[in-house]
């Protein structure tokens, strides 16, 4: 059984100038192959809500919908770690028992082994309480989309000197609560290259230019499943909409024209007789 990454190994892979590669996912699918390519983080992202669930935010995004599909994912993933994302206003330094205990369930009946909050200085006492529950919390500044109607747009955060202080001041916080590690979303490059060599802990970078310690992204957007829009800072390194494209319709093509299902994907009746035909294999076919 390998072992799963942990908090440390993260830590350690920064020491070593070792780039973490980090992707969003969602089901089980997705997840196993990700899991199996040697990925340290896979995150269930609330962005589920955008490319899953076809939502325009995150906003509607609810706790028993994360939970939903980390439990997909936990039952595939085995070696990296898995990363929960909590929800919009599922967390707050005004209610810190709501917190905590949202986040023991999306651990709990998730199958994460940490969770994200997105914002700064004022997410310090929601880290701490976490932390000092055992609970692994990865920031996340810059762009922060849940709290998208006080940003007022989906645009680069950090960009004056004033705006530049108040990220540096909020990575500080964050890691003095105890943050293994920080997103940093949407941030100037130059800015994201002084975080990471400020922080001991890694930053992961989406929109934040080469120099982060890792990078993440969503993983609808790099396999070109999502075509309702491209962010700038995504790279689509496949085509798969096509591809389902073309799949789903040579299947369609062929029921329609009656050229499937062919003799080699039907049963005769002695197989009947031999018992042959049950669900014991995978979606109750027979074998
Ligand atoms: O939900 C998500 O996919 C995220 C990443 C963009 C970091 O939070």
């Amino acid at each position: 059984m390998p072992r799963r990454v942990s908090i440390h190994d993260l830590r350690a892979m920064k020491q070593r100038g070792e780039k973490i590669a980090m992707v969003t996912c969602y089901d089980y699918t997705s997840a196993k192959i990700v899991d199996a390519l040697g990925f340290p983080i896979m995150l269930v992202g609330d962005s589920l809500g955008m490319v899953v669930l076809g939502h325009e935010s995150t906003l509607r995004v609810t706790l028993d919908m994360m939970i939903h599909h980390c439990r997909a994912v936990s039952r595939a993933a085995k070696k990296s770690m898995i990363v929960i994302d909590l929800p919009f206003a599922s967390y707050s330094s005004s209610d810190l028992p709501t917190s905590l205990e949202n986040a023991r369930r999306a651990m709990a009946e998730g199958g994460a082994q940490a969770v994200k909050v997105e914002g700064g200085r004022r997410m310090g006492p929601v880290v701490g309480t976490l932390v000092a529950s055992g609970i692994p919390v990865m920031g996340h500044i810059g762009l922060t989309p849940q709290s998208i109607h006080m940003i007022g747009g989906y645009r680069v955060q950090g960009r004056t000197k004033e705006a530049a202080d108040r990220l540096i001041a909020a990575a500080q916080a964050l890691e003095e609560a105890g943050a293994f590690a920080i997103v940093l979303e949407l941030v100037p490059a130059p800015l994201a290259e002084q975080l990471s060599k400020m922080l001991s802990i890694p930053t992961i970078g989406i929109g934040a230019g080469p120099a982060c310690d890792g990078q993440v992204q969503v993983f609808h957007d790099i396999m070109g499943m999502y075509e309702d829009f491209l962010p700038k800072h995504a790279h689509r390194y496949g085509n798969v909409a096509q591809v389902i494209r073309q799949a789903a319709k040579a299947y369609k093509d062929d029921v329609e024209q009656g050229r499937f299902p062919t003799a080699q994907h039907s049963f005769d009746m002695d197989s009947v007789l031999d018992g042959k035909i049950g669900g014991d294999t995978p979606h109750g076919g027979a074998k």
